[in-house]
């Protein structure tokens, strides 16, 4: 017992020692991972290492000084990452080659005026989950240096997230020094509305081509938003209060991505003013509309602006029970026929279709990838064409079809479209008196049970009136009448 407690010791002692060797070796780790670091403080807080210092969740709460950055120059960092750390404040920087600065995650509220003035090659800054405010964020933040033509410029500037921060509005000259910027990311922020400042600060980015407006509480677009940003392509205005597909889309003309996910919009319709449908966007070609709980309708023509749609992405939407076949189709140039955009991605899972209607696309056989499991199916005549044509196309996709289940008629439910397919079930029409076959069925047995309980018994009737045993009741039976009939016949012959 003794010996194996020394033991026991002797290893811990052993283990505490390897230890002990490691340490030193970690902090030489360092300079020693890249035999360009120099002795910088900001390197020997955090890593340095083929031109990216990483200060990842280092307890840091102080921003560095002018003086630490200058110490960095000749490491020539490409990136730092300073987020997930608790300063507050950011000051002056040193001239630096830095093209990436995360800032994220600290507990930023204020940027010194000219902080990344001297940052003349910086492209991504990203300072989302702190604490900016409209009121202590101001356009300065993001003064560059003098030159002739523009006014202060942080000219190399193109990706800046403000998302998840306390932003109620923006200053409408916030991004003055930022006159290339390329995408934007405002999420998270608590807008409410986009009052004429924020309005003015977002339509003074001529080159922008991303915005990201992700759960600002908005409640509706206005008119102007989108009119300056010409070259815009992507626009997530996903988890807002928008209760209408907003008609100012139509100001974009280079549109390819839009996220409307999370938005309490009911319907699609185009003949309603206060639920219309989409304008036309003719490059649009990703579309998302999910998680919608308040979705219930998609009306004919209510998706036919889309003439690029390539990716339709319409799902977990619980309330959603109708898309109306015309849903996609446009009317064409001189209104003979219909065209349909070639749909290649289509996602309609988890909604509350009964159907899939055939019309709903030109080419089903273009698709590459499809989904629209989980739906409560109504396996009868109107559906046979998904057993038959839609469901080898989905097997073909290697998507998972078993997930396609029948929720009517009863005496269908819980079977998938799938085994109905390899079983080459051919199923009845539900009538548009709502009867189903079920109950069909049960009239049917009901009406040749019926038919073939009365055969023997009128049978036995007649047979027992022929024999006269109705006679009490006044019915004489058929000998009777031929004897009245031949007992009247002599006087029938007085007529002649
Ligand atoms: C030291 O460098 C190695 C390899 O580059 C790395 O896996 C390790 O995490 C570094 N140690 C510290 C303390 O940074
Ligand atoms: C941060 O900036 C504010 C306002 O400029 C100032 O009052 C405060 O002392 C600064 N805090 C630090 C830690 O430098
Ligand atoms: C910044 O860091 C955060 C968290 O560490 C990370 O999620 C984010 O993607 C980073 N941003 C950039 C632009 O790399
Ligand atoms: C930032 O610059 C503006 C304009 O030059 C000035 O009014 C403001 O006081 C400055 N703010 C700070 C904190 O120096
Ligand atoms: C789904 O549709 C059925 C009728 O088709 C309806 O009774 C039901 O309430 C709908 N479910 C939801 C969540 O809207
Ligand atoms: C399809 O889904 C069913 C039910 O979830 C599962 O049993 C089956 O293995 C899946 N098949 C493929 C090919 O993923």
């Amino acid at each position: 017992m003794g010996w194996a407690v020394a033991i026991f010791v002797f290893l811990f002692i052993a283990g505490a020692h390897c230890e002990d060797v490691k340490t030193p070796g970690a902090s030489a780790n360092v300079t020693a991972g890249s035999p360009k670091a120099p002795a910088s403080d900001i390197c020997r807080q955090c890593v340095c290492k083929d031109n990216k210092v990483n200060c990842y969740d280092q307890n840091l709460d102080t921003f560095f000084s002018k003086e630490e950055w200058a110490a960095l120059a000749d490491f020539k960092p490409k990136i730092v990452d300073l987020s997930e750390n608790s300063f507050t404040n950011v000051t002056l920087m040193a001239d630096l080659s830095i093209e990436i600065l995360n800032l994220s995650r600290c507990k930023i509220d204020v940027i010194e005026n000219a902080s990344f003035k001297e940052l003349q090659e910086m492209r991504v800054l990203d300072l989302s989950y702190n604490k900016l405010t409209a009121a202590k964020l101001s356009p300065h933040a993001f003064e560059g240096k003098y030159t002739p033509e523009q006014y202060e410029p942080l000219a190399a500037m193109r990706v800046l997230n403000l998302a998840y921060n306390d932003l109620h509005s923006l200053n409408q000259d916030l991004f003055e020094h930022l006159p290339q910027l390329e995408e934007l990311d405002i999420s998270g922020n608590p807008l409410t509305t986009i009052d004429h400042v924020t309005l003015i600060a977002i339509s003074s980015l001529p080159m922008l081509k991303v915005l990201r407006m992700r759960s600002c509480q908005l409640t509706e677009i206005p008119e102007k938003f989108l009119h300056t940003p010409l070259y815009l392509s992507r626009l997530d205005i996903s988890d807002n209060q928008l209760t209408a597909v907003p008609q100012e889309l139509e100001e974009t003309k280079n549109l390819e991505y839009l996220n409307l996910n999370q938005n309490p919009i009911r319907e699609l319709d185009m003949t309603s003013e206060d639920y219309p449908g989409f304008p036309r966007l003719r490059k649009l070609k990703e579309l998302h509309m999910c998680n919608m709980p308040s979705l219930r309708r998609i009306g004919p023509g209510a998706l036919a602006g889309l003439e690029s749609l390539e990716s339709l992405h319409m799902s977990l939407n619980p309330s959603l029970e109708f898309i109306d076949p015309k849903a996609l189709a446009r009317p064409d140039d001189i209104g003979e026929t219909y065209d349909w955009p070639l749909i290649k991605q289509l996602y309609l899972q988890s909604n509350n279709l009964s159907d899939i209607d055939s019309r709903l696309l030109s080419r089903w056989d273009l698709l590459e990838k499809i989904d629209v499991s989980d739906n409560p199916y109504l396996c009868d005549c109107s559906t046979q064409w998904i057993v038959d044509v839609l469901v080898p196309l989905i097997e073909e996709k290697k998507t998972n079809s078993s997930l396609m289940v029948c929720h009517e008629p009863i005496e269908m439910r819980g079977y998938t479209l799938k085994h109905l397919n390899e079983i080459h079930r051919h199923m009845r029409c539900v009538d548009k008196y709502g009867n189903r076959p079920e109950r069909d069925g049960a009239i049917l047995l009901g009406t040749l049970i019926g038919v073939l309980l009365a055969v023997p018994i009128m049978l036995g009737l007649v047979l027992l009136w022929r024999k006269g045993y109705f006679g009490w009741l006044g019915l004489r039976g058929p000998v009777d009448v031929s004897r009245a009939f031949y007992k009247r016949a002599p006087a029938d012959d007085n007529l002649f």
